[in-house]
């Protein structure tokens, strides 16, 4: 039987993986109440659709930073993507660009960034970890800019690498033969510990700077032409510090629940974040996006595109390439639709005046 929706791709990926790989993916930290609370926090708000309005014509088509896209979704970054299906990184990119979206390759790659973005079809952006060694930060936006990458992502929200207690038990580590292909040396290994901790918990809070401030930022700018996103944005001052810095774009996060847990639910930050940065820089948001109707809504409370992860490795585990691609068709599908049945022809059209928010029954 074909796969219908996200949640079935997950279960089936669920089946194929092993316990350690399924539970690196899979999990938030601590008490996974972020992780579990972003995804429920799409589902309580609820749609007013429009009726009678002509949506025969209609186009998913959009723009981020200045990049045509065919659908507000693009692709978050997510590590490891080898653990996945041995094709890894580059699978993925060939999927993304046949969808016509962009890709986030993470640092943590298994795939070089050079051999992710030869394989691309379409755009890639990378994410950047700060390493404790700014030659190695440097080394890193060299090498994507070199190999065509058009934006930098930095991940801000991990100066410290949180406990997610599957990868605990289970003592996570790369199998042989997988490594963090963008580093070199004991950076690029992510070996089983003795004490029951990840090995990827280890290897990153020894490498990663835990010291970043806002100087670190500028001190990124200073490397790079290329555009630069913030990951990791929950708070409004936050927002507007990084746009009076000249950042381009925010990503409201919480890491997919796997940093700071009972960090809010990304959803509920989209409107105050909007609001205090208005134009200044565009605004996108991942956590639990898993319907077209997520997406909908956080365009409606002001985002311009949402970001999914885990679905794209879901798709990866259960059939490649292919599988990411039935994945972001099912997407793709999904917001279409939604727009049809809420009245709007174009993403433009996605307005505030679809949503009732919780506790919302007044008006309209
Ligand atoms: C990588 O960024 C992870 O969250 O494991």
């Amino acid at each position: 039987m074909p796969l219908i929706n996200l949640f079935e791709y997950e279960e089936r990926a669920a089946e194929i993986l092993n316990e350690a790989r399924l539970g690196y993916y899979s999990s938030g930290a601590r008490d996974q109440i972020s992780l579990r609370n972003n995804r429920d926090a799409w589902e309580t708000i609820h749609l007013l659709p429009h009726i009678l309005v002509d949506v025969a014509n209609r186009t998913t088509k959009t723009k981020i930073l200045d990049t045509p896209i065919s659908m507000p979704l693009i692709v978050s970054p997510t590590a490891m993507h080898k653990l996945a299906h041995p094709e890894g990184e580059v699978a993925t990119a060939r999927a993304v660009g046949k969808a016509g979206t962009i890709m986030i390759l993470s640092t943590l790659s298994t795939v070089p960034v050079e051999e992710v973005a030869a394989a691309a079809t379409g755009p890639i952006w990378f994410q950047l970890y700060i390493y404790k060694n700014s030659k190695d930060t440097e080394r890193l936006i060299t090498r994507a800019t070199e190999a065509g990458c058009s934006a930098i992502v930095i991940t801000v929200d991990a100066p410290v690498w949180d406990v997610r207690e599957a990868d605990s038990r289970n003592h996570f580590s790369l199998p042989e033969g997988m490594r963090l292909a963008n580093l070199t040396g004991d950076m690029s290994s992510v070996a089983a510990q003795d004490s029951p901790a990840s090995g990827l918990g280890a290897n990153l809070n020894k490498y990663l700077s835990c010291s970043n401030t806002w100087d670190t930022i500028r001190d990124v700018q200073k490397m790079t032409d290329l555009p630069i996103l913030l990951k990791g944005v929950l708070r409004t001052d936050d927002a507007c510090r990084a746009a009076e810095l000249g950042i381009k774009g925010i990503v409201i996060s919480n890491h997919g629940g796997r940093q700071l847990d009972t960090a809010a639910p990304t959803m509920t930050r989209i409107a105050p974040i909007v609001e205090a940065v208005g134009d200044q820089v565009e605004v996108l948001v991942d956590g639990g996006v898993r319907r077209g109707t997520d997406v909908i809504k956080a365009i409606a409370l002001g985002a311009k595109s949402v970001m999914v992860g885990r679905p794209i490795l879901w798709g990866l585990t259960v059939d490649g390439s292919d599988g990411i691609s039935h994945v972001l068709a099912l997407l793709h599908e999904e917001i279409d639709t939604a727009m049809a049945l809420c009245g709007c022809p174009s993403v433009d059209d996605i307005k505030a005046d679809l949503l009732q928010l919780p506790h919302d029954f007044s008006g309209r």
